[in-house]
């Protein structure tokens, strides 16, 4: 997600707003830029790289009159990361400035009506599209605002976004739509921001502003508006309590339970933009570019580590049962060694990396290439190593992901596997149109679901740590599109808690691992409304005619009987694992707080496993 935030007060504003940028680092990004009100006009600095490169930039530049500012971090969505699209973007007249977080889902027919006007880009970004349509309507429009009213309706999709304009160099324009967005109210000074890091040194007092409004802000005064009329809002400040760390965490005690709670954000981002309603209310289709020009494979071979290999065993489920295509799935560390490594010219190897710069995963890719095989990456890092090497690439849009636990990131994930089975069984003729409209509705409908859910799972999840906080170890059972989640339920509960965890396919138990249940050894199963619920209750009883304690995570209605029953909002297989996920990661992630362990920063791990 990309950091914003705008300035204008008594104060030399660049150095508020440069700081305020470094306290939004957090957020992860590639480039920054700032835009200024010099005596002379706007002046607009960026930077590919960190700060420091911004502040190379800025060293030769006289900014100290400079009383109104804004600045950006920018994690790529659009456009690779370079200081060609990094933000704050201008007019081609030069007289505007803005910076936008989000996505404009409808830019690329924006964009080919003002370029046939005779605008000119130099970016691949939305959001120079974005700050030109505002130009474009200052040609007719009253004032700026209203220019600036009118282009935020012609823009579909989640923004964002601070505007200044040189004929006004002492005022800032701001407004939100899906995308987060404050104003802090000081005292002859006022910010907007992504965050309230950003200003909180120097106030405590903030607006939240709701989608569709519109701020204008002066040092001395500002005015809230609502986008669809330009009527008043009035609203009260809120003074804020938090920390700077608190702040950073959104409140959260942990980046982890955060990121967590951003999967129903991931999800409306990722559908953002892919789905088509042909017109009509619902959506029809499924849009994917990245895919259009690429055969549809012959036999797909997924190919990733960790986490993300889960996803790609989850996804096989849907690749198969809904686009009937043939898919393999491999731990990238064994398919790089593999000597009779089969791969057919029509093969495809997508190799699935929230970093994109895993060091197996990158190799597997290598070998694909180098076998003249067609690859595709799933990504959620633009511009990285897989992104830039695969033949294609997909962006998960997830947003950083700032602990090591990879929790969003498998959301975003599932989300864009099931989208590429949805997208392929178009292309086959797999799938009925009512029965993709149908898991289309599905996929829509999960954003509302979770946000629902989620909270009364937190406090089951918090509930059960204190309980089996003291097991040795535990079993994770699922079987079908339960069983990769069985075994990513194992590797939280491992990875955050240090607690040895058997992920296993629930029907694999008899055939040995079952010698080791006894009342110490608790078993998590995966025990959702589906076609082997039957096979999982027996598994059960398996394990309970052996003294061992069950954890079933269930849906209501389902017949159990076990010490300690899960219940969660139903979702026809194999959609449920989008609740069941989250149901795991809150589980490993209290066990691990109540037994005290460093969440976000576990101990012998890392982000990204760029070595061997
Ligand atoms: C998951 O919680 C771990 N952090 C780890 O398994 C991770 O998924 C794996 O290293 C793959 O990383 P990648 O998705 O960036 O390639």
């Amino acid at each position: 997600m990309c950091g914003i935030i705008g300035y204008a007060g008594h104060r030399p504003a660049v150095p508020v707003v440069v700081e305020g940028l470094r306290r939004l680092e957090y957020r992860g990004y590639d480039s920054a830029g700032v835009a200024f009100a010099g005596h002379d006009g706007l002046h607009v600095l960026r930077a590919k790289g960190k700060l420091a490169a911004l502040e190379e930039r800025l060293a030769g530049e006289v900014i100290t009159t400079a009383t109104c500012a804004m600045g950006h971090t920018r994690w790529a969505t659009h456009g690779v990361p370079a200081e060609r699209n990094a933000h704050p973007h201008t007019s081609n007249d030069g007289r505007l400035a803005l910076v936008h977080n989000g996505i404009i889902e409808n830019y690329q027919e924006i964009k080919s009506r003002l370029t046939a006007a005779g605008y000119v880009f130099h970016s691949e970004t939305d959001t120079e599209v974005l700050v030109n349509l505002i130009a474009e309507k200052r040609k007719t429009a009253p004032s700026l605002l209203e220019a600036f009213a009118a282009a935020l309706r012609e823009a579909h999709g989640a923004y964002a976004v601070c505007l200044m304009d040189t004929d006004a160099p002492g005022s800032i324009l701001a407004a939100r739509m899906s995308a987060p967005l404050l104003f802090g109210l000081g005292t002859g000074e006022n910010f907007v921001a992504s965050d309230i890091p950003a200003f909180l040194p120097y106030t405590r007092q903030v607006i939240f502003l709701e989608d569709g409004e519109i701020v204008r802000a002066t040092a001395n005064g500002y005015e809230i508006l609502r986008l669809a009329d330009l009527s008043p809002v009035q609203r009260e400040a809120q003074t804020i309590q938090w920390d700077m760390q608190a702040a950073q965490k959104g409140g959260y005690r942990h980046f982890m339970l955060k990121e967590i709670f951003e999967q129903p954000r991931v999800i409306t981002d990722g559908l953002a933009g892919r789905l088509d309603n042909a017109g009509g209310q619902q959506a029809c289709s499924v849009l994917l570019p990245e895919l259009d020009d690429l055969p549809v494979p012959e036999r797909l071979h997924i190919v990733a580590c960790g986490t993300s290999y889960h996803s790609g065993l989850w996804g096989r489920h849907l690749l198969e049962e809904w686009a009937g295509l043939p898919v393999q799935v491999e731990i990238a560390s064994e398919f790089r060694y593999r000597e009779g490594l089969a791969l057919g010219q029509k093969d495809m190897v997508l190799v699935i990396s929230q970093s994109g710069e895993t060091a197996d995963t990158l190799a597997a890719l290598r070998i694909a290439r180098e076998r003249g095989v067609q690859t595709l990456g799933l990504c959620n890092v633009v511009g990285s190593s897989i992104a830039r090497e695969a033949s294609a690439v997909i962006y998960t849009q997830a947003g950083p992901e700032i602990s090591v636990a990879s929790t969003k990131a498998m959301c975003s994930q599932m989300l864009m596997l099931a989208l590429m089975a949805l997208y392929w069984a178009q292309r086959r003729g797999s799938m009925d149109s009512q029965a993709r409209q149908a898991r289309l509705s599905q996929l829509e409908s999960l954003p509302a679901l979770l946000d629902a859910a989620l909270p009364d799972m937190h406090a089951t999840a918090r509930q059960l740590a204190r309980k089996y906080a003291q097991a040795d170890s535990f079993f994770y059972l699922g079987r079908g599109h339960c069983f990769p989640l069985a075994l990513e339920g194992a590797l939280k509960l491992k990875e955050l808690s240090y607690i040895h965890a058997e992920g296993y396919a629930a029907g694999e138990m008899k055939h040995g691992p079952i010698a080791l249940i006894d009342p110490d050894f608790p078993t998590f199963t995966l025990a959702l409304d589906d076609t082997l619920f039957p096979k999982v209750r027996s598994n059960i009883v398996e394990v309970q005619a052996r003294q061992g304690k069950v954890i079933a995570l269930s849906n209501p209605g389902m017949d159990l009987s076990v010490d300690d029953l899960w219940l969660v909002p139903p979702l026809p297989a194999p959609l449920a694992g989008f609740v069941a996920l989250p149901a795991l990661q809150l589980f490993s992630y209290e066990m691990a707080d109540y037994l005290g362990k460093d969440v976000d920063q576990p101990r012998n791990l890392a982000k990204s496993v760029t070595v061997e």
